[in-house]
């Protein structure tokens, strides 16, 4: 049975695709009709579903043998293959295999790995946000992702995993060609393919090289991580380190970009986090909540699934709609609002770092990450400002901006 898109009266036939830029400028009411017309909705067009809506998503992750990752999470043409493990380890995996692997990398990538680096992080944000402030003070401004967001989070993953400093301005010039968009393409540019490539080539050499010299860093621990006499192999080694990059890079660098926009349309709670650091981590999940980094994960159906008397077939393309999930308002109260001061129960309910057997494994790095920076920010400064139009980065699943100008007094 197809979805029900007949236009109620007034109303232009419901249509969602995530590669149309008129619908990432502002997703937010296409996704309220999906919720509320069709929580599973079908594009004919492309052949892929959607479901919406928080409760739906909720079960979808507690339930077992349904939906798969084996095809990998994005719904770009080259990406979804069965051969999506290789680029991004387990998380193109499902168990048993994403448990063996996902249990190995724990060993080394700890809690307390991530703890220890913190005072490294606290050093790499300030050096880039001193330059950025220095430029903002000579010209006039500075661009918040182009001079300090879209540097800072590669660095940290650098400084994580053993990249040397002389390397680290390559290995972000090729994270940042992973990540570039090309107008009307529903796939990654060949740049980026290039990048990727060389980027492999890169893991590569590290790993041989941390094989004949240890250090004392995560690819050093990767290496040495052992389950019961299992260990990983240099394939899957590699792969994880290129999900490092691919995962834990340019869904910071837009969590920052999100976070300093969406505060500065509402003048009272910028003025209420400059004046309180305490109000620093709500600022932070309210713009998890309200503009997830990451806004859909692809999964592949292994069984038919029915929702609101719509039935997806099984082998089908399925979209889990996080952005969407995170505006029901069956959840959140005034859904549509960007409030810090929103109830912490209810905010803790956001999933933007996912849930189930996939839940972010970079969570805790991620909110440690903004929490240094944006603390410094606020320490160095008593306000910022957008100057100029903000540019967005188009993209069919990842939420944010290439450009932001900004102003800044200092304090
Ligand atoms: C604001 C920043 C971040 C957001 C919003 C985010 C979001 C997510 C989401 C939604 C997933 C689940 C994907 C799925 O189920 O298909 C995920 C998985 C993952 N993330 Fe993050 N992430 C962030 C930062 C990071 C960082 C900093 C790292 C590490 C450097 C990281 C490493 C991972 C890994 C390894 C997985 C795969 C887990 C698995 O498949 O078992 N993430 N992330």
């Amino acid at each position: 049975m197809s979805t029900e898109t007949t236009p109620e009266a007034g109303r232009c036939p419901l249509n969602f695709d995530p590669y149309d830029h008129a619908i990432q400028d502002d997703p937010y009411p296409v996704y309220a009709r999906m919720r509320e017309e069709a929580p599973l909705y079908h594009n004919e067009e492309h052949d892929f579903w959607v479901m919406s809506r928080y409760a739906d998503i909720h079960k979808a992750w507690r339930t077992d043998d349904v939906y798969s990752n084996r095809m990998g999470v994005t719904l770009d043409a080259s990406a979804w293959n069965e051969n999506a493990h290789v680029v991004m380890s387990f998380l193109g995996m499902d168990p048993p295999e994403q448990t063996r692997l996902r249990k190995l990398v724990s060993r080394g990538f700890t809690p307390k790995r991530v703890a220890e680096m913190e005072p490294r992080i606290a050093a790499i944000s300030l050096e880039h946000l001193e330059q950025a402030l220095a430029q903002g003070e000579a010209e006039g401004g500075f661009d918040w992702i182009v001079d300090f967001a879209g540097k800072y989070p590669m660095d940290v993953i650098s400084e994580l995993l053993g990249v040397p400093q002389a390397d680290r301005d390559e290995v972000r010039r090729l994270a940042d060609l992973l990540v570039v968009r090309e107008h009307g393409l529903r796939d990654v540019p060949q740049a980026g393919m290039d990048a990727s490539m060389q980027m492999f080539g890169y893991f590569a050499d590290l790993l041989a090289a941390r094989k004949k010299a240890p250090a004392d860093d995560l690819v050093t621990a990767l290496l040495m991580a052992e389950d019961e006499g299992d260990r990983m192999n240099d394939g899957e080694l590699t792969a994880f380190l290129f999900l490092m990059v691919v995962a834990g890079n340019e869904t910071t660098t837009k969590l920052l970009g999100n976070a300093v926009r969406n505060l500065c349309t509402v003048p009272d709670q910028r003025a209420a986090v400059f004046a309180d650091a305490t109000l620093i981590a709500p600022w932070i999940e309210e713009t998890l909540r309200y503009e997830a980094s990451s806004q859909l994960l692809a999964r592949q159906t292994l069984q038919d699934v029915t929702i609101a008397g719509t039935t997806c077939p099984a082998g089908a393309q399925l979209l889990i709609n996080i952005g969407s999930a995170n505006h029901d308002h069956t959840v959140f109260s005034n859904a549509e609002e960007f409030d810090i001061r929103r109830d912490k129960a209810e905010l803790a309910k956001h999933i933007a770092f996912g849930g189930g057997r996939h839940f972010c494994l970079g969570a805790n790095l991620a909110r440690l990450e903004a929490q240094i920076a944006l603390r410094q920010l606020v320490e160095r400064c008593s306000s910022i400002e957008v100057a100029d139009a903000p540019v967005r980065m188009y993209s069919s699943n990842v939420r944010g901006y290439a450009s932001l100008p900004v102003r800044t007094t200092l304090r």
